[in-house]
């Protein structure tokens, strides 16, 4: 396998990125993201397809969100704001305004090319592929979510944490700090602590946590009836979608990690559900809970990262730690199957259950 990016390369690659939510980019629109340190734009065609490529304008550099997506000769083209060049959804420069006739003809300006990304829209999410060859066909199918393609994002919200990918994912996957960090009376406190087990058991890239009852000092599930399951599941790079399930009703709340640069990192969380019980619950309450729960987590890692910056070793004890350490796992067996070849293997094997006080 061709392998263009440096041995210092701090992202995982070869995998399928959140890149933004569909909804954000009308037809004919288009927005600025940073993924992985490289700078994107993401844009919609007036025919409604999705597509990203470089937002640095192959001219000079000038960032072409600035400018605008115009319908030109060939369709849908981004226009740059400094010259005016265009660029075709694929990246061709489609036209130069200041050359004369003569002189596009002699430039063969369709081998102009701004650098493109692969995209793939599902479940109302804009995928992005980075791969460890900008230029292969992805390895992998675009990310699957168990509920329907067409389903609807009902909430969408984002934080920054200033830390990285790691410590973002770690973070969520980390039973113990649940009474201390999110210390709030309607919620856990250190008081209401006891003990639990959870079994979890291997998916593909991943692992989860298998459904089961929602703990019994959640007082926010027992909105959904007594017949309620939870599922979390993670998978590389970092989607963690979130299943409770009644019947056929569901409530899934996906939480993507995704880096921006190497020290920082967004969390996007996403809610989709056909519950009819939730339209009851104003928008607002679950956009607070939201705001207050990433919030005493973005406080956390980014004090963390302050720590982490003097290079400490870490502790990662048992059992309460151990899905971390399955994740350093994963993501170590990851880069080291698409970067050397070596036989990709979950670190779990097969169901095991873990225990722990939260
Ligand atoms: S910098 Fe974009 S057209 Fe010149
Ligand atoms: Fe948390």
């Amino acid at each position: 396998m061709a392998k263009d990016t440096a041995q210092d390369d701090v992202f995982l690659r070869d995998l399928w990125y959140f890149g933004i939510v569909g909804d954000e980019i009308k037809p004919g629109q288009m927005i600025q993201q940073e993924r992985l340190g490289e700078l994107i734009l993401f844009g919609r065609t007036h025919e409604g397809e999705a597509f990203a490529m470089t937002d640095i304008c192959p001219h000079r550099a000038i960032l072409l969100s600035g400018g605008e997506m115009v319908r030109g000769e060939t369709g849908t083209e981004v226009q740059c704001p400094y010259h005016g060049w265009r660029f075709k959804p694929d990246g061709q420069c489609a036209f130069i305004p200041s050359l004369t006739e003569d002189q596009t003809k002699a430039m063969e300006i369709d081998k102009i090319r701004a650098k493109t990304y692969r995209v793939h829209e599902s479940y109302g999410i804009v995928w992005i592929w980075f791969g460890y060859d900008h230029d292969a066909e992805p390895c992998l199918p675009p990310p699957t979510l168990d509920i329907p393609e067409d389903s609807k994002v009902r909430i969408f919200d984002e934080c920054d944490f200033h830390c990285d990918m790691d410590a973002a994912v770690i973070s969520l996957m980390d039973p113990a700090h649940i009474p201390y960090i999110h210390n709030q009376s309607w919620w856990r406190t250190p008081k209401t602590m006891h003990e639990k087990q959870k079994t979890f058991g291997p998916i593909e890239r991943g692992f989860s946590m298998l459904p089961h009852k929602p703990s019994s000092n959640s007082f926010i599930y027992k909105l959904f009836g007594n017949d309620i399951t939870t599922e979390i599941q993670l998978e590389l790079p970092g989607l963690r979608p979130e299943y409770m399930k009644a019947g056929d009703k569901h409530v899934t709340t996906v939480t993507i990690v995704t880096p921006v640069t190497a020290d920082k990192t967004i969390i996007s969380i996403i809610i989709y559900w056909n519950h009819f019980a939730v339209n009851f619950v104003p928008k607002f309450l679950i956009r607070r809970a939201i705001r207050i729960f990433m919030g005493q987590d973005s406080a956390a890692v980014d004090s963390q990262a302050i720590g982490l910056s003097y290079d400490p070793p870490q502790m990662f004890i048992h059992d309460s730690d151990i899905p971390a350490k399955w994740y350093l796992a994963l993501r170590r067996g990851w880069e080291k199957h698409r970067r050397d070849g070596v036989e990709f293997k979950n670190p779990l094997k097969e169901p095991k259950t873990l225990r722990w006080r939260s």
